[in-house]
């Protein structure tokens, strides 16, 4: 099957490991999945005043979403949560009320971390917040890269035994996508 997945890259600094992760899926992904960053650092922080005459950047990442068959998070931890633009575009993206765009959307998370827990609170407070918003989840594998600096190559590329473990979870992503996506 064919799936287009949007990655939404959980940091917004340039050298984000977050980012270096997400660019080390596209050759991993299995034949048919497409990955596609969808940007959300420009989104202003949502307020429903604003919905009578929606900013730019709201429809275009609500158009975005709506477009993707599943959405993929590759997420650092912020004190012990998500960073606030990533719950920012999950809020822009569930409304105005009756357009709630992440009902029945598979998404993942994969969290990472400088430190050894890999992310593991920020990525449980980001599934929360998608179950709430009526996404599928993907339960398992479940991903937190910790000590996200040793999973480099000090000349750039990812480490090959998180390759292969990143390759199995994107091929168990595709399978959840094709029991959820609409088409
Ligand atoms: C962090 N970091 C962090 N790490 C962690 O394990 N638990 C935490 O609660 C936090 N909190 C936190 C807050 C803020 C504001 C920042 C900027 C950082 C560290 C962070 O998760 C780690 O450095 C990531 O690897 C950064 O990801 P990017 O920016 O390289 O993608």
């Amino acid at each position: 099957m064919t799936s287009n997945v949007a990655v939404i890259i959980g940091s917004l600094r340039q050298a984000s490991y977050s980012r270096r992760i997400a660019q080390a899926l596209h050759e991993l992904a299995p034949a048919g999945m497409t990955l596609t960053e969808l940007p959300h650092g420009d989104l202003p922080i949502y307020n429903g005043d604003l919905e009578a005459n929606a900013p730019q950047p709201w429809e275009r990442f609500r158009t975005g979403v709506q477009g993707f068959d599943a959405v993929l998070f590759v997420v650092p931890e912020y004190n012990r949560s998500i960073p606030g633009g990533v719950k920012n575009a999950i809020d822009v993206a569930s409304k105005p009320n009756g357009k709630n765009l992440w009902v029945g959307k598979p998404s993942l998370v994969m969290a990472q971390s400088a430190g050894p827990l890999g992310g593991l609170a920020g990525s449980f407070a980001l599934k929360q917040t998608l179950t709430g918003s009526g996404s599928v989840v993907m339960p398992h594998p479940e991903v937190y890269l910790g000590r996200v600096a040793t999973l480099f190559d000090s000349d750039g590329p990812m480490v090959a035994d998180t390759k292969e473990f990143l390759r199995g979870v994107l091929a168990n992503f595709d399978t959840w996508i094709s029991r959820f996506a609409s088409r």
